[in-house]
This record gives structure tokens, sequence and C-alpha cells, in this order.
């Protein structure tokens, strides 16, 4: 039991990454509360969560009021794990370029930070406990993306953010080390969660994906919440401030 005795937050809990990070956490001995924007995906996992909330990360009331309320419950938040994201494949159709470019901004990068933010002020309260924060990155967060992903012509919201959140973990990193508390970034490459179900669906997509990857294959999100775990436990206690790539290789060719 790698996290007895602690507590988790979960974003984004209700699908891919998020719901196999609360499984885990729940296995491990934490005990876990999950928010994400999806409430009825939510519901179906109530039997694993202790806490549960519909929030949307990049709405700063909500959030303050989230995490107040599970760190009141909980006594302290030991981890939290920021799954929330999505791609410019997610927004609303019809939104200008910079529209759904501030979109991904707004959720990826924003609302890590606005959780992140309210979980570290509630941390320090907890004087020399602290905490192990893990953001999500991705390998699009270090490399640009492949042409034939993006279509070409336009702006890539989805690096620009994942390549700022590395820049926020570094620096928040800095920040929470005088109370303790770990900020670190999982880079993952592809795995199969509902986020990529469109690319897997098109079996040239796909193969050309699994071609990025030396060791053959996609990723699965128990192995990323596996990585997760060892970032969030007491494992990895003299780590902060880096990024550990979850990609099958990708980013070693
Ligand atoms: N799947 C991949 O290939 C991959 C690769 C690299 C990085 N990532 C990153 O990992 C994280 C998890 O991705 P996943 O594959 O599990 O995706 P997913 O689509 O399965 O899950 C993402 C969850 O985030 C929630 N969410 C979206 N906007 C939100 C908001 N404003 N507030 C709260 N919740 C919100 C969604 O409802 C969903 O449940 C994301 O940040 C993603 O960018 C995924």
């Amino acid at each position: 039991m790698r996290l007895a005795g602690k507590t988790a937050l979960i974003t984004g809990a209700a699908s891919g990454i998020g719901a196999a990070c609360v499984g885990l956490f729940k296995s491990e001995g934490a005990r876990v509360a999950g928010v994400d924007l999806s409430k009825s995906d939510l519901v179906a996992l109530d039997n694993s969560l202790e806490l549960s909330q519909s929030l949307d990360v990049t709405d700063k009331p909500a959030v303050d009021a989230a995490v107040e309320s599970i760190a009141e419950s909980f006594g302290h938040i030991d981890i939290l794990i920021n799954c929330a994201g999505i791609t410019a494949r997610h927004v609303p159709s019809g939104l200008s370029w910079d529209q759904a470019w501030q979109l991904v901004m707004d959720v990826n990068v924003k609302g890590t930070l606005l959780i992140t933010a309210a979980v570290m002020n509630s941390q320090r309260k907890g004087g020399t406990r602290g905490g192990s924060i893990v953001n999500m990155s991705s390998i699009y967060g270090q490399v640009a993306r492949p042409s034939f992903l993006t279509g070409g012509g336009k702006p890539d919201p989805y690096t620009h953010s994942k390549g700022t959140v590395l820049q926020m973990t570094r620096d928040l990193a800095m920040s929470g080390a005088p109370d303790n508390i770990r900020v670190n970034a999982l880079c993952p490459g592809f795995i199969e969660t509902p986020m990529i179900q469109g690319l897997r669906e098109n079996p040239e997509t796909l193969d050309a994906l699994i071609e990025l990857h030396p060791l053959g294959r996609l990723g699965k999100a128990d192995e990323v919440a596996r990585c997760a775990l060892f970032l969030a436990s007491d494992d990895s206690s003299f780590v902060t401030g880096t990024s550990l790539a979850v990609d099958g290789g990708y980013l070693a060719v």
C-alpha cells in the first residue's frame, strides 16, 4: 500500500487517465476525491470515489470552493493529479481558430493553474506535511505535432498548452519547495482513452501513430496512472520540478 494514510484529489476523474488513477490510488490505500466537468460519467465512478463533484476547472470561484470543501472533509489534500484536459478536436464547432486556441489554453493551462494554486494554498496550512502535485503535459509539450495530425496551417493550441504546463510545473515546484510541496509532470505519448478515440477509428492514422512509438503500440491509461503513482508517492520524495515521459520511446527517436 504505497498511499496508505494519504488523500488524493484527481481532476478529469470521470474518464481515461484520471479514471485509471482513481482505481489505482484507491487500491494503494488512498482516500480519493474526483472532479470532472462531466457529471454523468462521474456518477458511474461513484462507488470508487469517497467524494465526487461536477467541476469546471476554469471556474475560479467554483474551484476554490471545491478545494476548500474537499480539504475540510479530508483534513488535508496530500496529492493532486491534474488530468482535466482537451484538444482542439474537442472544442465546439463554429469557433474561430483564436477562440478555439483560447478554450484549449483555458482548460489545459488556466484550469491546471487554478486548482493547483488552490490546493497548494490549502497544503501550506498543513505545515511540513506538504504534498505532491502531478500535472499532465504530453510528448507535445516537448516536440511539435506531425502535420498529418494538425492538417497544417493553423496554430496548434494543444502543443502550446502542454509546453506551458511543463514550464508552469518548474515554476510551481520552486514556489512549493520551501513547504515540502513537490510538483512534477508526466509527458504521455498516445494513450488509448476517449481523448484519441476519433484518431484510432481511422486505420491509416492508427498505423501511423503506432509507428511513432518504438515499442510498437499505443499506451494504456493504467500505464500512465502507475507513473503518476510513483510521482505522487513517497517513492519520489527527492523528485521535483521535472517531467517523466510515458511514451513507448516516442521522444527518444
Ligand atoms: N490520451 C492521450 O493520448 C494523452 C496523451 C498525452 C497527454 N494526455 C493528457 O492526459 C490528460 C487526460 O487525458 P485522457 O486521455 O484521460 O482524456 P479523456 O478525454 O479521457 O479525459 C479527460 C477528462 O477531462 C474532463 N474535462 C475536460 N474539460 C474539463 C474542465 N473544464 N473541467 C473539468 N474536467 C474537464 C473531461 O470531461 C474528461 O472526463 C489530459 O490532460 C490530456 O491532455 C492524454
